[in-house]
């Protein structure tokens, strides 16, 4: 992990104030208490049934989460009977309905001291590493590594062989060498980590909680 890294409403197109609580008025999400700068971290899922139900057992025991879902991601949560309704009462969730990604105004706030992707699809793989973003969760990573801000990639195309779980069964994958490629292309941008198990990212944000003083949460409520 680098060191030293640490609205308005929504009523029309004309009214989005990018650097604001428009996104969470849009969504129904509650308005951010006070807080300190800094204080929550960001959490994007993208469409990816690999390690979906370890990122989120995962992102559950962090202490001021808000997911940031891509449109995959929305559509992949239900097949994997993961339900958005079912999240909120432990995250604040914000989906991508914005070509503009206007959710990541909040990065600009000083609202994240971290934005973690987790699972990462190789789309998203491919697009971090290549500067592109075009969707929530790569607008997000895109935006944090500009403003600074630690980004973690979780992986999942890593190994030659990859054995996943798709909605009703395991699957044996061999990912190309362009998803190899990405992957090792992604850790070379700036502000970026990449793991490739539920353990390593479980190792790097209990570094990264260390770094800013937090602790994991006690109870799974
Ligand atoms: C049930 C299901 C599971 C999927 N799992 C994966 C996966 O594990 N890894 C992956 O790279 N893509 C997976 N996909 C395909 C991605 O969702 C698809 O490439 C999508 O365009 C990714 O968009 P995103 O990267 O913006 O989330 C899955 C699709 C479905 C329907």
């Amino acid at each position: 992990m680098p060191s030293g890294l640490a609205g308005a409403g929504h009523s029309d197109a004309g009214a989005i104030d990018p650097r604001g609580a428009g996104p969470s008025l849009e969504d129904g999400e509650p308005q951010l208490p006070e807080a300190p700068p800094r204080s929550r971290l960001a959490w994007c899922i993208t469409g990816s049934g690999h390690f979906l139900e370890e990122s989120l057992a995962i992102a559950a025991r962090l202490p001021a989460v808000d997911l940031f879902l891509s449109a995959a991601a929305e559509e992949v949560l239900p097949i994997y009977k993961l339900h958005i309704d079912a999240l909120r009462p432990r995250f604040r969730v914000f989906r991508d309905k914005t070509a503009s990604g206007v959710p990541v105004g909040m990065l600009y706030d000083d609202i994240y001291h971290t934005v973690v992707v987790a699972p990462a699809t190789s789309n998203t793989v491919a697009k971090c590493a290549f500067g592109i973003s075009d969707t929530l969760p790569t607008n997000m990573f895109a935006q944090a590594g500009k403003l600074g801000i630690p980004g973690i990639v979780f992986a999942c195309d890593t190994e030659p062989v990859v054995v996943t779980k798709s909605p009703h069964d395991w699957v044996t994958l061999r990912p190309r060498r362009i998803e190899l490629d990405n992957v090792e292309r992604l850790r070379g941008i700036d502000f970026c980590r990449v793991v490739c198990s539920p353990a390593e990212l479980e190792a790097l944000l209990d570094a990264r909680l260390k770094e800013l003083s937090l602790a994991w949460n006690t109870s799974s409520s």
